[in-house]
């Protein structure tokens, strides 16, 4: 069934002015931009998104690129959403990244790797719910 994913295009991207391409992308794989923001994200707000990551080696970089420059917070609607933005993201580190993919076209590195998504409905419906009211979200 149609459902929702919450997906994040990072600082490294909207610096290369990659909003449209990456967006490009995401819709040719069959999702729909049913809400869409560009957004300095603050520290409490990198923090909070990331809470399940702050005690990772990596969390305090993690925040600082976050918050490094603008980023654009986007609900995505489609068929399996998840798995579908997931599939075309590619992996979280541009190196293993399948051909095709953004993170392989994309990504400067596992940190700078220029998109977020959700990786359940249940992480979905919470991302989705960090930034955007349901008036927001135009179907
Ligand atoms: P993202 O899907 O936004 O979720 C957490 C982010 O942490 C991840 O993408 C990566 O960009 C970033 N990150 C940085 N270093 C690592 C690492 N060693 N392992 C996993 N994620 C990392």
């Amino acid at each position: 069934a149609a459902n929702r994913t919450f997906s994040i295009i990072k600082p490294d991207a909207t610096r290369r002015n990659l909003t449209g391409a990456i967006t490009a992308m995401l819709e040719e794989a069959g999702l729909r931009v049913v809400a869409s923001k560009r957004i300095r994200m603050s520290r409490e707000q990198a923090e909070g998104f990331y809470a399940v990551h702050k005690d990772r080696p990596f969390f305090a970089d993690l925040v600082a690129f976050m918050i490094s420059g603008p980023v654009v917070v986007q609900v995505l609607e489609g068929e399996n959403a998840v798995k579908r933005n997931r599939d075309i993201m590619g992996a979280t580190n541009p190196e293993n990244a399948d051909e095709g993919t953004i993170r392989k076209r994309f990504a400067e590195s596992i940190e700078a790797n220029s998109v977020h998504g959700s990786d359940s409905d249940e992480n979905a419906a919470a991302e989705i719910a960090y930034f955007f009211k349901p008036e927001e979200i135009v179907g």
